[in-house]
């Protein structure tokens, strides 16, 4: 019986790479176990680049909405808000205690800012340890997530072994489990998509918006008579992760023969990502508009999360030596 946990930072709408890359892989595979998994929707971690508290909340029911649009089941699953469990800041201090500087100051995440220091806060350089703290506070088994989080599920696991090793055994270790198909998706400009490049495709929103999106996919200048690298070109990296095997098969086949433009293979994205995300854009613009169901779902979700993680924190507590938080002083 192993217990699923991942979570999506409410920095912006989920985009075709986190639902690829983590959404319908962690559903899929919270559904294939007896027990229930935990979901849950980053929005602390999403404090680290959002400053804006209107625009946190939207991001946040954006995000809850997506999961549900592509099918998470709340009775079934542990579907929470991040900060509507508190137990999780605390349990940050405690692994943040055991972090060591160099292994934080070799986060990606926070190396790709080490030039401009100025920028990285507190926050931003203990990201991973907030992280550590989401999985280990419910003793997750597995952690399905895109590749880009290797480095920081490596982390949660160190910091669970020094955690055991200082304090006696207490967490388990997670497993990281990756797609090999959607590793690292491309985005429209080639780079990893990312909402922090603005490279993204939100194959949920408004299909025009999406079209030109498409076709703003970057492409070589092989001109359309001539044979082309299938491999080597994004939209078909794209169509091989959202169309039929049969149809990516037909694709290649085309690029390889020539005669078939760049032109025509982002048309056939588009119908492929219109097509196969239908059902889930529908009932994402039902969820969206309907709040107060999504806050009811995810205060029934806290509550459920929250009793899993007093257990933890109770336990952890001893084991540190700081009191029970319950205890009356007189
Ligand atoms: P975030 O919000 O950046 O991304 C959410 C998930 O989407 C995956 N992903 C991708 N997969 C394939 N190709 C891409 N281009 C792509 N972009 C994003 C990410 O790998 C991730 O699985 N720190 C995490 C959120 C988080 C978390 C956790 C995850 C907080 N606590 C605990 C797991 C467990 C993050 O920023 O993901």
């Amino acid at each position: 019986m192993s217990r699923v946990l991942t979570g999506i930072q409410s920095s912006g709408k989920p985009h075709l790479g986190n639902l690829l890359g983590a959404i319908l892989p962690a559903i899929e595979l919270a559904n294939a176990q007896s027990a229930p998994a935990f979901l849950f929707i980053a929005d602390l971690h999403a404090l680290t680049t959002i400053r804006d508290p209107a625009q946190l909340q939207e991001n946040t029911y954006a995000v809850a909405a997506t999961w549900l649009a592509c099918g998470l089941d709340p009775e079934r699953h542990v579907f929470f808000r991040q900060s509507d469990v508190p137990e999780v800041t605390e349990l940050t201090w405690y692994l943040g205690c055991l972090a060591p500087y160099p292994m934080l100051a070799n986060a990606h995440s926070f190396k790709e800012k080490a030039e401009r220091l100025a920028e990285v806060s507190a926050g931003l350089f203990t990201y991973p340890v907030l992280m550590a703290a989401d999985i280990l506070l419910y003793q997750a088994d597995l952690v399905p997530v895109g590749k880009d989080q290797k480095q920081h599920l490596e982390m949660t696991r160190d910091l669970a072994g020094a955690f055991n090793r200082t304090y006696g055994e207490t967490f388990k270790l997670p497993e990281p489990v990756f797609r090999e198909e959607v590793m690292v998706l491309p985005g429209i400009d080639g780079r990893k998509m990312s909402k922090s490049y603005g490279n993204t495709l939100d194959v949920l929103g408004d299909l025009e918006t999406l079209h030109k999106r498409v076709k703003r996919i970057v492409t070589d200048p092989t001109p359309v008579e001539a044979p082309k690298d299938p491999q080597k070109c994004i939209v078909f990296q794209l169509y091989s992760v959202v169309a039929p095997p049969e149809a990516v098969e037909e694709m290649r086949q085309r690029y390889l023969a020539g005669g078939y433009g760049y032109g025509q293979a982002k048309e056939a994205l588009f119908e492929a990502l219109k097509t196969r995300f239908a059902a889930q854009r529908e009932a994402y613009l039902h969820w969206s508009q309907d709040r107060v169901a999504l806050e009811k779902v995810l205060q029934q979700g806290a509550a459920k999360a929250r009793a899993e993680a007093q257990k933890t924190l109770s336990e952890v507590r001893r084991k540190v030596g700081v009191r029970p938080v319950a205890v009356s002083f007189s």
